[in-house]
């Protein structure tokens, strides 16, 4: 196929140097936004009285069937073609003949790729914050089963403090609303429209960018063609919000990879969702919740190899930039991949409390609520501490929990202990007696649930 550009040329390029360049293989992704793009750029050059009505008809016509086409499988992609855009362009000008010349009229496909981009973008960041809701909702919904669910909670790995499992993975609901803002903030800042910008440094055209930005959405024009051309911040924002959600997913999939082990047994995950092993009989494999927690890394490398592509990058447009591709398709495809199995991972993932609530018992989690009892009773905090700490070195001992150790027992450490304690060490009581707001108190837990109900 003779190349766009062959005038300027006496010879064609090489095979090697053509594939080498050609994008077509991963931008086709983007081939509706740039129908779509297409489409209302030639209805502004109409507006605009560069091209006629007649025209602006023809090309909607065999824009609408190449989109029409694509979609059904009908027209084949020519993986020859330097890009989506080219191809779209080549193939209309194919079927309409000389309007489908004019098309590219006052605009250049450095300004076209940096719409298509963001029309991609746009899309897929919005498709990305549908499931994070989901997903909130489906761990909200386990929350609200399990307000009265008492667990350890960690420090170090090592048991802390009693809390109940909602406010454990409220925890978590909360991440993932930060991340919906996180998503739609990159999403307000990215929404003005590049097209216009030409190759650099606009038109001599009297085009109405404004217009064109409207019909597609955007909120604006971006005010400086160069800019608008070069600008790849919003691929680096929203690579970055997804390398959150990401970092978020990844630590879920590690509780839920070590609360599903023997050692734990905190949950069950559903059989769907999991693996056998090829040897081991017995083996019943988190593998997704581990795929999530090692595709992370990639949602991670795909902002860096972006970062990294458009440092030190002279102004304005340059082939470099055509790089940023294949790193963001794979950050949102990952992201929502992840997304897209966790949800139902979430929703089918059985709690076992009776276990939570034996782990509980042990590791001596109300030793600071035995502490405080001595504290709330004049003794002084350190000097409480100590004394705690004295009476778990006798439990370790003897392999006994607080609540094992008689009354008589606990007066040989201090006089201010009383027969009420049992009942202020209890797990329960420590929960209920956390009152101050966001704790795993009972009330509390209740007012986290309706504040994640609310953002949603
Ligand atoms: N395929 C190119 C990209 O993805 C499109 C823009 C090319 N512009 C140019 N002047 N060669 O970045």
């Amino acid at each position: 196929m003779e190349k766009m550009w062959a005038g300027r040329f006496e010879k064609a390029s090489d095979k090697l140097a053509d594939d080498f360049n050609s994008s077509i293989h991963f931008d086709s992704k983007m081939y509706k936004h740039d129908i779509r793009g297409s489409m209302e750029h030639a209805a502004m050059l109409c507006r605009a009285g560069i091209i006629s009505a007649e025209e602006l008809g023809s090309i909607t016509a065999g824009l609408a069937s190449i989109l029409n086409d694509i979609s059904s499988g009908e027209l084949q992609l020519d993986m020859n073609a330097e890009d989506i855009h080219m191809f779209v362009e080549a193939e209309l000008t194919r079927r309409i003949g000389d309007a489908g010349k004019k098309l590219h009229t006052a605009r250049s496909r450095n300004d076209q790729v940096a719409l298509d981009l963001r029309l991609y973008m746009r899309d897929e960041a919005l498709s990305v914050v549908e499931l994070l809701k989901k997903l909130v909702r489906a761990i909200l919904e386990v929350a609200k089963a399990n307000t009265e669910t008492i667990m350890p909670g960690y420090t170090h790995l090592q048991r802390a403090q009693p809390i109940t499992f909602a406010h454990h993975l409220l925890a978590y609901c909360m991440m993932f609303l930060r991340d919906v803002s996180r998503v739609l903030d990159a999403v307000l800042r990215m929404n003005y429209s590049p097209l216009g910008s030409c190759a650099l440094a606009g038109t001599t055209y009297p085009t109405d960018r404004d217009s064109v930005a409207l019909a597609l959405g955007f909120d604006g024009i971006t005010m400086n063609s160069i800019d608008g051309v070069s600008d790849r911040d919003f691929c680096v924002e929203l690579e970055a919000a997804f390398s959150v959600i990401m970092m978020h997913l990844s630590r879920f999939s590690e509780e839920i990879i070590l609360w599903s082990s023997w050692e734990f047994k905190f949950v069950e995950l559903d059989d769907a969702y999991t693996t056998g092993s090829s040897i081991m009989p017995q083996k019943k494999n988190p593998d997704m919740a581990e795929l999530v927690r090692g595709k992370c890394g990639r949602v991670y490398g795909d902002l860096m190899a972006t970062l990294t592509m458009l440092k030190g990058l002279p102004l304005a447009y340059n082939k470099d930039m055509q790089e940023d591709k294949e790193a963001v398709f794979d950050s949102v495809e990952t992201v929502k991949k992840c997304l897209e199995i966790f949800i139902p991972m979430i929703e089918t993932m059985k709690p076992l409390p009776e276990n939570m609530y034996a782990a509980a018992k042990r590791g001596f989690i109300n030793a600071t609520d035995l502490a405080d009892y001595l504290t709330k009773r004049g003794v002084p905090f350190r000097s409480a501490y100590k004394t705690v700490g004295t009476v778990i070195g006798k439990c370790v001992k003897e392999n006994k929990t607080l609540d094992e150790i008689p009354l008589d027992e606990y007066k040989q450490f201090s006089e201010v202990f009383d027969a009420d304690l049992y009942e202020e060490i209890s797990l329960e009581t420590c929960i209920k007696k956390r009152i101050s707001r966001g704790s795993t108190g009972y009330d509390s837990v209740k007012e986290q649930i309706a504040y994640v109900e609310a953002e949603l």
